[in-house]
């Protein structure tokens, strides 16, 4: 049997008119019904789905207008009449129109449904209703969401939420537009073949799922990858569709980026291997690498700390410096005022000689945070650091060690570009990091006494936001403290703007976890003139350019930006999928995958 699934897309009124009308009358060719609010009788449908407890689904004869979906949702909680019906059955019934959604979830789009039935006649049964084939009967668009994406990058656009779907309730575009394609869908039998899962399921149960239709974006996994189209806007990925919770009550398997489903009984499983990096480091002084990790909320006993050890020593061969983010305090989420974070550190780098061959020791710094004042989980004191070997790196001497709330400046000491607080923050009073990772910068000097500089970043957070809402209602999709974010990104900027000004040759590595994609532009503006990102150097294929899987996309949040000076000399970096290619959601030692580099800095 085929995988096959309703769409159910996710006021009230009493009018007292009462209508003949059939399915496609209901629907109409727009997101809202022509209808709404009106009784209706004598409504026509075969039996497609029955629920538990919310409603039946059924469908009547198609128009030859694809904008218009000939299924639909009665909606009820009467165990009598749930218990009256069955699939197969043809049925009239009356009822009143109305356009639903949780109140929990605003944000979702409302769907049409048949409120309050009556009349129910079953006029015959044992009908079937052939679904309707995606990639054969129809295929989605691949590219563009919504009409009301504008803005110069497309759903990314920044303002976000400039108009609704619900209020605009334009006639549906299924054939250029992801959500009008899926809402000309609603409420009809479908059957998804081939489907691919190209997510983990979320905490419903529920996962994303391309299927055997033209797909674009698609990455060597399996995933769909953010790239850019040929317009130059950013691919949204529209070509996918998610299976919910079950409708008869059964459990959904447990899925991973890639994993195939059979048409016929269900899951097969195939775990191809996670490849190391095969940049190694380098003999050379002025070849360094670097690797990037968000190791999320590590503390001295996470249990996601032995495999992150193994990571960083066997899968990104123990890079000369590693940019880490979300280290925790030493007694993690405990709130009790304790910032310093060396017996995490120290457990960490101790798990990374055990994890290596060579039983390879790094040395590590970082600068506490004010108590509860970085955000992240409570009490944790989530913060970035550093390790690096000490004996082919030191950090330039001769400057203090800046404290929580000191601002490091570039600076020229002895002829030659320095920081005045080594490592040290930057501008970590400015309200723009309030509540927010301020950057860890450091002057580092080579065995051959040349320098170079690192700014380890960790931008506010994306939390709940673009999350729900890529296929919602409001559009351009909300991308909650994107105005934080591009502010940060401008006081990195500026910084990167004033060691450039000092030595317009100089090395500089800027980069960690960003929470920003690429093609969010206007974020990441201020670097424009001034820093190239590592994956744009080092020509990385653009769907290769992931290391997040969140809902139907593959996504980059992690990104390493270099100055010219090191871009000019050639640069490579990998993306490391040892989480989001991981079997399943519980093997996974972060949400984010690691990448490594490697770059010449003289
Ligand atoms: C519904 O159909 C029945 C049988 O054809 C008919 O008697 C009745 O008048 C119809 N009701 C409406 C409101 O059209
Ligand atoms: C939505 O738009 C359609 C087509 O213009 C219109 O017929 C319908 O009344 C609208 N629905 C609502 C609830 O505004
Ligand atoms: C679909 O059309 C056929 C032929 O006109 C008709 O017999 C049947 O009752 C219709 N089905 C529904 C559900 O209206
Ligand atoms: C979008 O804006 C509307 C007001 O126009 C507001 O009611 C809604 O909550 C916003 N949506 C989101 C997801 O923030
Ligand atoms: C952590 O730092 C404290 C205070 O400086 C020190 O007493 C302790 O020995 C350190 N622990 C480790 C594991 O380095
Ligand atoms: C950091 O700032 C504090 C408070 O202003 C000050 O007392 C301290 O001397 C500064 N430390 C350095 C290394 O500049
Ligand atoms: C924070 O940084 C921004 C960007 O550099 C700057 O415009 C603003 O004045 C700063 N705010 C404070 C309070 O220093």
């Amino acid at each position: 049997m085929a995988l096959s699934v309703i769409i159910a897309l996710q006021l009230l009124a009493i009018v007292p008119l009462a209508l003949s009308v059939s399915i496609t009358d209901i629907q109409g060719p727009a997101f809202l019904s022509p209808l709404f609010g009106q009784a209706v009788h004598n409504v026509t449908g075969v039996i497609t789905a029955v629920t538990s407890d919310s409603g039946f689904y059924i469908q009547g004869n198609r128009t030859d207008d694809d904008r218009v979906s000939n299924g639909l949702l009665v909606f009820t909680e009467s165990e009598s009449i749930l218990s009256s019906v069955s699939v197969g059955d043809l049925i009239s019934l009356s009822g009143r129109v109305t356009e639903f959604k949780e109140s929990s979830e605003p944000n979702d789009l409302l769907g049409t449904e048949l409120e309050d039935p009556t009349n129910i006649v079953v006029l015959s049964s044992g009908n079937t209703v052939e679904p309707l084939v995606l990639g054969r009967d129809r295929s989605p668009p691949t590219d563009k969401l919504s009409a009301l994406d504008v803005g110069p990058d497309g759903w990314l656009s920044v303002p976000n939420n400039v108009s609704l779907v619900d209020s605009v309730n334009a006639t549906v575009q299924p054939d250029k537009f992801g959500i009008d394609f899926w809402s000309s869908l609603e409420g009809q039998l479908v059957t998804v073949p081939g489907p691919v899962a190209i997510d983990f399921q979320n905490s419903f149960g529920e996962f994303w799922v391309r299927g055997d239709w033209p797909v674009t974006g698609l990455n060597s996994r399996g995933g769909l990858t953010i790239t850019e189209l040929p317009d130059g806007l950013p691919d949204g990925n529209p070509e996918v569709v998610i299976i919910g919770d079950p409708i008869d009550d059964t459990t959904n398997p447990t899925t991973s980026v890639g994993m195939k489903f059979t048409d016929i009984t269900g899951v097969v499983q195939s775990h191809p291997d996670i490849p190391s990096a095969t940049i190694k480091p380098s003999e050379d002084a002025c070849t360094i690498t670097i690797g990037d990790y968000n190791v999320e909320n590590m503390a001295p006993t996470s249990t996601n700390l032995p495999p992150v050890a193994n990571h960083i020593a066997n899968f990104l061969n123990l890079p000369d410096i590693m940019f880490l983010q979300e280290i925790q305090d030493n007694d993690g989420e405990v709130d009790d005022g304790v910032v310093d974070a060396n017996v995490t550190l120290t457990t960490l780098t101790d798990a990374i000689a055990s994890a290596s061959s060579s039983g390879f020791q790094y040395s590590f710094f970082d600068i506490d945070p004010v108590n509860d004042q970085d955000g992240g989980a409570g009490g944790g004191n989530i913060r970035q650091a550093h390790l690096f070997r000490s004996e082919k790196l030191k950090l330039v001497p001769g400057s203090p060690v800046g404290g929580s709330l000191n601002a490091t400046q570039p600076i020229i000491r002895d002829g030659k570009v320095t920081l005045s607080l080594n490592p040290g923050r930057i501008d970590p009073t400015n309200s723009s990091w309030d509540d927010s990772r301020k950057p860890l910068a450091t002057a580092w000097e080579t065995l051959n006494r040349e320098r170079f500089f690192t700014v380890n970043l960790h931008l506010v957070a994306k939390t709940g936001d673009t999350a729900e809402s890529v296929q919602g209602n409001a559009r351009p999709p909300v991308n909650t403290d994107v105005a934080k974010r591009t502010s940060q990104v401008e006081i990195v900027a500026a910084f990167v703007k004033q060691l450039l000004e000092l030595d317009p040759g100089a090395s500089i590595i800027v980069g960690g976890d960003c929470n920003e994609f690429v093609q969010t532009r206007s974020v990441f503006a201020a670097f424009d003139d001034i820093l190239t990102e590592l994956d744009v150097n080092s020509n990385v294929p653009p769907l290769e350019r992931y290391t997040y899987v969140f809902q139907q996309n593959s996504q980059q949040l992690d990104h390493l930006f270099v100055s010219s000076a090191i871009a000019a000399r050639g640069t490579e970096i990998q993306h490391i999928h040892v989480n989001n290619w991981g079997p399943s959601l519980a093997t996974r030692a972060s949400d984010h995958d690691p990448s490594v580099a490697q770059v010449k800095v003289c």
